[in-house]
């Protein structure tokens, strides 16, 4: 399996993403400010990868951290990992995690503060493999027996600590037998869907066709695609979710040409603090993003450019949302609070969570 985020011998390793598909570098890092500088500048990227990878830079920097600065040195490192990106809300979740785990072990010594942190990084690695896999399991009866499935970005393994959300719903469709293709959008202007998604699907044997994001509608409209996936940066209360920008894009086409349009996130994207869609924040990334292409300057000198992030796509368009813990159905507002509500899933067909091996330290 693709692992983007690891920990390993005393450092957080990062596959480069920004270097995919044409070299595959794994980066070492041993400063908690360098991994948020990896955070801001993608070379991990898709919400639960970033989640996961803010816990282990917190966890590695306190591995360094003055025994008389503790708590300052806590604080001062989750503000870092805070600061990186703004829209998915994982990030802030693991932090918070990463909180909580230090508030129970604070009174009991350096030692093992450090130790409890680093066991929580691991665990929320470890977990969303698990909870991919449960996503998976819950998402694949929805999909055809046979057909084309279209996916916006990357929500695979390398958005997750592996397996991925919409991608680990198609890989577990096709690890239960049903004939499906995918159909991924280029995603401009950081490219994921063509960098990305078709070299992990690639990788898997998973019979993937690129388009461009214009191509979309014309491959709707010839009845070309049979439902679409996507993963999720936030899920409002209310069901709006957000994702990669032109993700609405798609949701629209889709209720045009009456094709079922799917959110597979786990319920670590639902914020409850986030009543709707308006409460999230879109980040805008810098307008070279969009001026260049690999490199090359492609609009006129000095021109004006936007470059939102992430856009939202209302819960009307949506037909279900897949979580780790079940399929919420509209109204969102009370499938998803109930779904929080419920105690993380026991995957359909027995998997349990597994207990981690120590890891190389
Ligand atoms: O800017 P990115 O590449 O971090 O955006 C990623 C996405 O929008 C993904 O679709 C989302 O995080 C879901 S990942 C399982």
């Amino acid at each position: 399996m693709i692992r983007p985020v690891e920990w390993r011998n005393g450092a957080v390793v990062l596959l480069d993403q920004r270097l995919l598909p044409a070299k595959e570098v794994y980066r070492v890092y041993r400063d908690y400010r360098e991994v948020a500088r990896a955070i801001k500048e993608m070379v991990v990227r898709g919400a639960p990868a970033i989640g996961v990878t803010a816990a282990m830079g917190i966890a590695l920097g306190m591995q360094t951290a003055q025994p008389r600065e503790l708590a300052r040195s806590f604080e001062r490192i989750c503000k870092r990992m805070a600061a990186t990106r703004p829209t998915a809300v994982n990030l802030f979740w693991a932090i918070d995690r990463m909180k909580r785990a230090f508030e129970s072990a604070r009174d009991r010594g350096p030692e093992v503060v450090r130790e409890i942190l680093l066991q929580e990084a691991l665990a929320i690695h470890d977990e969303d493999i698990a909870n991919n896999r449960a996503m998976g399991a819950f998402g694949a009866p929805l999909l055809p027996k046979r057909g084309t499935v279209l996916t916006h970005c990357n929500a695979g393994a390398l958005a997750t600590a592996g397996y991925g959300t919409a991608l680990g719903v198609i890989r577990a469709a096709r690890e239960s037998g049903k004939l499906l293709t995918v159909v991924a959008d280029e995603t401009r202007p950081f490219l994921q869907g063509a960098r990305l998604t078709a070299w992990e699907l690639k990788k898997d044997k998973i019979p993937v066709t690129v388009i461009t994001d214009n191509m979309a509608g014309h491959l709707f409209k010839n009845g070309d695609i049979d439902a679409v996936v996507v993963g999720a940066d936030r899920v409002a209360a209310n069901g709006d979710a957000a994702n990669k920008i032109g993700t609405y894009t798609v949701a629209v086409l889709a209720a045009r040409h009456k094709v079922p349009f799917y959110v597979a996130a786990p319920v670590s994207t639902v914020d409850p603090n986030s009543p709707t869609g308006e409460d999230i924040p879109i980040e805008e990334r810098p307008a070279r993003e969009v001026t260049h292409v690999v490199g090359e300057q492609v609009t006129p000198q000095g021109v004006k450019v936007a470059n939102p992030a992430f856009d939202v796509t209302p819960n009307q368009l949506i037909a279900a949302i897949i979580t780790d813990r079940g399929i919420a159905k509209p109204p969102y507002k009370r499938s998803l609070a109930k779904l929080l509500k419920t105690a993380p899933a026991a995957m359909p067909g027995g998997t349990k969570k597994r207990a981690r091996k120590k890891p190389a330290r």
